[in-house]
């Protein structure tokens, strides 16, 4: 009976909060969500798929809305169209239970007289692993709210996962947030998703070793995770499947017999992967193993159920997209400890499927080198790509065009946007914000049909190839008329728009075209157009021949700006 009712409420909840709540007009308008259709995953606004060119601010702005004031129009001039901004457990509620939504309530006005739209990042419970974001009143009662610990038993400056009045407390803070944004945001939705907490896990030890968390790892997996595993194991991550399968692919015991030994007692956690000590090749090669899994998914587990209480408390509240980020194994970061132990990462999103279902997608936070391989480990298990920090400088604004060609991105967003470099007017991200602005309904089109590629080139990747329609595109540098240098980054975006007809928008690339079809022994340009988009119709510019089209061999997107070309190929004999 209890439960019956307990369903009906939650019913009733998901109803509501699918539609706002209109106040005096009985219009209702649909929230912000993702849309799933075949492969690909769009953000739905106002009834229409848009395309997140986001910038997070660097933590402490938006503390003040003084300092706040001249920080939007920059972000606006610069095509930026959806702030990421932190709203923390701490300046919420600072004493428990009174709340104080001021700064909410400010942040999503400045937002408004700006036409920018908000991701709120909650800082709960964690931030960067650790719990410095958390009230004054969490923070001195220890009993009540305990800490994660180490080995020798010392505690860490992180709540344990084990406390259930800590998930309670957050849990609480973050519905009556969800409520009062779902008041004063319903009908206009200004903002469109939210961050559950921030980079996850446990920082300075590979799991946590209080008391109770030792308790917690000598007992039995809990059968909800092995269920998932057993039912979904055909379409397991690759390297989780093999993790678990070399332990002996048991299906019941306790962690350490199911998922193999953790890391060896009294080993001491690198505070960073640096090379010296580790040679150069272990340096490079040591961040993409996986160290004493079984703490890192023990912790993955345990956080995956404690975010989705929270998650699952703030969307009966108000049901728009929420994810978590990952701060990501790397080459100075390769143990876990040295990365947060148990947040959502490539090697476990699995682990956090199946403990957290509440939530919508699992984020990266992606400065690494290795932009593709990221982009291709978290688009697997059909988890939809949001990156929520990235670089704002001439990578990132080459990185972007990869995201949202080849990765179906619903959205971009460099962190500390509002430095002066990365928001500067003619700097590289606003420029490609700018060009990108003006291509998003095309992009977005494109991306629903899968008829769409991105590439980014850096000196260590300076020529791709991808596969689109009929054709393989190569795709390399294109150097500036009368330069000997390759640019230090090159992107474009191709959308294929008829059979052996593409529009490429792009810089610094030039572009050849193969065929292995039998019918098409080999393949020229019939004809290469230059253009832009005025309005959303195409305006041709020059027809580009010659030199242009490197006498018939490919394309130029050459030169310091941005540019589009329409090409048609033919076949000869
Ligand atoms: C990742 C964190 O998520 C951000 O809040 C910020 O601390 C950056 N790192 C700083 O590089």
């Amino acid at each position: 009976m209890k439960k019956t009712m307990k369903l009906k409420t939650l019913l009733f909840h998901a109803v509501v909060c699918i539609y706002a709540v209109p106040s005096a007009v009985a219009q209702v308008s649909p929230l912000p969500h993702l849309s799933r259709e075949g492969a690909v995953t769009q953000l739905i606004v106002e009834g229409k798929p848009f395309l997140m060119l986001g910038g997070e601010l660097h933590n402490s702005s938006s503390s003040s809305l003084d300092y706040m004031q001249p920080i939007w129009p920059r972000l606006a001039a610069m095509h930026v169209n959806v702030v990421l901004t932190p709203v923390s457990w701490e300046l919420i509620e600072p004493q428990e239970g009174k709340f104080d939504f001021t700064l909410v309530d400010g942040l999503i006005q400045q937002a408004r007289g700006h036409d920018l739209h908000i991701i709120f990042l909650w800082f709960g419970s964690w931030k960067n692993g650790v719990s410095t974001y958390v009230p004054a009143w969490v923070k001195a009662d220890s009993a009540r709210f305990p800490r994660a610990r180490d080995e020798a038993g010392r505690p860490l400056e992180i709540l344990s996962t084990f406390g259930a009045a800590s998930r309670d407390a957050d849990a609480h803070a973050f519905a009556a947030l969800m409520r009062h944004i779902r008041e004063v945001d319903g009908q206009n939705h200004t903002v469109l998703m939210m961050q559950v907490e921030n980079e996850v896990g446990v920082l300075g030890e590979s799991r946590d070793r209080s008391p109770i968390g030792n308790e917690a790892f000598s007992k039995a997996v809990p059968p909800e995770l092995m269920d998932y595993l057993q039912k979904h194991k055909d379409a397991l991550i690759p390297e989780f499947r093999k993790m678990w399968e070399d332990a002996g692919g048991k299906t019941s015991g306790t962690w350490e017999q199911i998922f193999g030994p953790g890391k060896p007692k009294g080993m001491a956690i690198p505070v960073r992967t640096l090379s010296p000590p580790l040679t150069p090749e272990e340096h490079e090669t040591a961040w993409r193993s996986l160290h004493w899994p079984v703490d890192e998914i023990f912790m993955a587990w345990q956080y995956a159920r404690y975010v989705n209480q929270v998650t699952h408390a703030g969307k009966v509240e108000y049901n728009i997209p929420m994810y978590v980020n990952a701060w990501l194994q790397q080459r100075d970061h390769a143990w876990p400890g040295t990365y947060p132990s148990g947040g959502p990462l490539p090697q476990v999103l699995d682990v956090w499927h199946a403990g957290a279902p509440a939530l919508d997608m699992l984020s990266p936070d992606l400065y690494v080198q290795e932009f593709d391989e990221l982009c291709a480990r978290y688009t697997r298990s059909g988890n939809a790509l949001f990156i929520p920090e990235s670089a704002g400088d001439a990578r990132g604004a080459a990185n972007v065009f990869a995201a949202f060609g080849q990765y179906a991105a619903i959205g971009y967003s460099p962190f500390g946007i509002e430095n002066p470099s990365t928001a500067a007017p003619e700097g590289p991200m606003a420029k490609a914000y700018e060009f990108l602005s003006q291509l998003s309904p095309f992009i977005l089109a494109h991306q629903q049909k899968g008829t769409i590629a991105g590439v980014a080139l850096d000196k260590d990747h300076s020529n791709k190839k991808v596969q689109l329609g009929n054709y393989t595109l190569n795709v390399s540098f294109a150097r500036s008329w009368g330069t000997t240098q390759n640019p230090d980054y090159a992107a474009a975006i191709i959308l294929a728009t008829g059979d052996g007809e593409y529009l490429i928008a792009g810089k610094g690339v030039s572009i050849s075209f193969s065929c292995d079809r039998p019918d098409c022994p080999a393949t020229g340009l019939a004809s290469v157009e230059e253009g832009t988009f005025v309005g959303g119709l195409w305006a041709p510019g020059r027809r580009l021949n010659g030199d242009e089209i490197m006498s018939g061999n490919g394309l130029r997107l050459a030169g310091e700006n941005h540019s589009i070309q329409k090409v048609k190929l033919y076949q000869y004999r």
